[in-house]
């Protein structure tokens, strides 16, 4: 049985296959049509969908979308008519969705084919429940508490649920215009973070800040008996601008959400690209701490009705790694499953597996323990490309392969390094990264004047050994996908002074030699020469979408300064780099 999932019309639209139950291929649009968080008809991540599985459109059984416009709808009516100023924007978003609704049309548009060859059933569900369902189905848990919570979906901000064996059962929902995800907005937008999912750079500027505006902060947003509510005088009111846009061209715009009172109170907003002053260092740490205690709240509430250990999560703000860090010790679950791609790509395998187990009631089989459900390219396909861009290469066996791209690295270059699967979500994982040394104290600003050109105050990140991780950080709960921050111990930090945020932490990546075992025998090899089971990992891009093809990984090496790039089992070193050139001549 073959089931499509989709997100589409949203930021982050992807695809997903599930066969007879397994999440087979997944990937978001934009890693295929190069145009970040891309939020229009993902028509190209479809025709990789049904590629991966030798399929065509007219053999889908059944396509589920993670979106559904009458969900709700009392409580948009009621919103609406509550607020009549906001009425006609209500009937234009509405009518707007009803187009976007034909789901038969657009993929016959987008595969050319004739509507009638298509057979599938169409299913439509609710946004915060098909996140619970990405991150519920693809666990190992047959019985969990399921937690979604983002700036909106569907009109909810935050859902809560009970999850067992097939089902999932809301129990709680928190409605707009009362949004967590919103307030992170709303914030980052006030000190000149306005672009849709610069969320993340403002946590990792969060310590930087002093204690100066948490009070303020309390009075923002608060908690409450239905969940937390917020002080809309600080808010532009909901329905009253665009809120979050998807132009004709798929790009994401964000309308500014603050408002007039948030000037009133903190004085002039910062302007993108001006300097950073202490007063929008101390908003964002009072954000995030706001936003860790209200979480927490939410948190400890639904563990209060569902008293159990594990806790299956999904939604943007489940991206937040600083927080899940510290939900071990500020509530009493004990296990979190967060599936990679948390954020709204992650809706389309919501949606397929929601479709398979609690529509058709088949059996769980699915747990998904990795994040390589992307394409992946053959050797001769990468050597057409290296030849095509004129590199000099060679071709090496595995294990010559490590030991090299080892010994670059403990000598301090800069590696691309791109191995089969894709990764599924927003974090590179060991197949599409740039790797380097941990452990040398001028790495992180070398990567930022060479390739990144990130802010000064985002941290880099850590992929750990599984079995090293209790000697280097103080937490053990496995982090698989990077989206746990932990404090990393004492005697440690000189060790990782390239991947230690300002706070002592990192945002690790748990490796297991299970789910890639080249990716862990490479840290194994660093080690070997090193002694540290540790490399720095950041995403294989510069401004610009994860690179997905070999094309693109090329592309990338030549115009920044990385140092040596290993593609599939092709070597290749920069011309001009002295110490790359000492270890090996090239291909001729
Ligand atoms: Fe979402």
């Amino acid at each position: 049985m073959l089931i499509l999932g989709l997100n589409m019309f949203h930021a982050d639209a992807s695809a997903a296959i599930v066969r007879d139950g397994e999440v087979v291929f997944a990937v978001a649009e934009e890693r295929l049509n190069r145009h970040k968080h891309f939020g229009g008809f993902p028509a190209l991540a479809v025709k990789a969908c049904l590629d991966a599985v030798g399929a065509k459109i007219s053999d889908l059984d059944h396509v589920a979308v993670g979106q559904d416009s009458d969900a709700n709808l009392a409580k948009k009516v009621q919103y609406a008519l509550a607020n009549p100023a906001k009425i006609l924007n209500f009937i234009r978003l509405r009518r707007r969705k009803e187009t976007l609704r034909d789901v038969r049309s657009l993929l016959a548009k987008a595969l050319q084919v004739d509507s009638s060859q298509l057979r599938f059933q169409e299913h439509h569900l609710e946004h915060h429940i098909a996140h619970i369902a990405s991150a519920y189905y693809c666990s190992p848990w047959e019985k969990a508490a399921g937690f979604s919570y983002d700036g909106s979906g569907d009109f909810v901000s935050t859902m809560m649920a009970r999850c067992q064996d097939n089902d999932i059962e809301v129990l709680d929902r928190v409605f707009l215009p009362h949004s967590l995800g919103s307030v992170y907005t709303m914030i980052c937008e006030f000190i000149g973070y306005t672009k849709y999912g610069d969320e993340g750079k403002v946590m990792g500027l969060a310590p930087y800040g002093k204690d100066r505006y948490c009070d303020e902060l309390r009075k923002i947003v608060a908690p409450s008996d239905s969940g937390f509510h917020l002080d809309l005088r600080y808010f532009k009111p909901l329905g009253s601008n665009s809120g979050m846009q998807v132009l004709p061209d798929g790009t994401v715009r964000l309308a500014r959400h603050f408002s007039g009172r948030m000037e009133k109170r903190f004085g002039e907003p910062r302007r993108p690209h001006a300097e950073i002053t202490q007063r929008d260092m101390d908003l964002a740490f009072a954000l995030q701490h706001r936003f860790e205690e209200i979480f927490f709240h939410l948190l400890n509430r639904l563990h209060e009705r569902l008293p159990i250990d594990d806790l299956a999560m999904a939604g943007g703000c489940a991206l937040n790694s600083v927080a899940n860090g510290k939900l071990f010790d500020r509530t009493p679950f004990r296990q979190t499953y967060i599936q990679p791609a948390a954020g709204d790509e992650g809706l389309a395998i919501g949606a397929a597996l929601h479709t398979y187990h609690s529509v058709l009631k088949q059996p769980r089989r699915c747990h998904l323990k990795n994040s390589y459900l992307g394409p992946e390219f053959s050797d001769s396909r990468i050597e057409s490309a290296l030849q095509s861009a004129g590199l000099s290469y060679r071709k090496l066996a595995r294990d010559p392969l490590l030991e090299a791209v080892a010994a670059q690295i403990a000598a301090g270059d800069v590696v691309g390094w791109f191995q089969g699967r894709m990764e599924w979500g927003p974090r590179a994982l060991g197949n599409r990264s740039i790797l380097a040394h941990p452990g040398l104290p001028n790495m992180k600003d070398v990567l930022n004047a060479r390739i990144k050109h990130r802010e000064w105050f985002r941290p880099f990140a850590p992929s750990i050994l599984a079995g090293s991780q209790h000697e280097y950080f103080e937490r053990d709960h496995p982090s698989p996908f990077m989206l746990h921050v932990y404090r990393i111990r004492p005697e440690k930090r000189s060790r990782l002074s390239a991947v230690n945020h300002v706070d002592d932490t990192g945002r690790l990546q748990t490796v297991t030699r299970d789910e890639n075992a080249l990716y862990y025998d490479l840290i194994r090899a660093f080690q070997r020469r090193t002694g540290i089971p540790v490399l720095l990992n950041t995403s294989f891009n510069e401004n610009e979408p994860i690179v997905c093809a070999p094309e693109e990984a090329i592309d990338c090496f030549q115009r920044t300064r990385m140092d040596v790039l290993a593609i599939g089992p092709f070597l290749v070193l920069k011309a001009g780099n002295s110490r790359a050139a000492d270890s090996a001549s090239p291909h001729p």
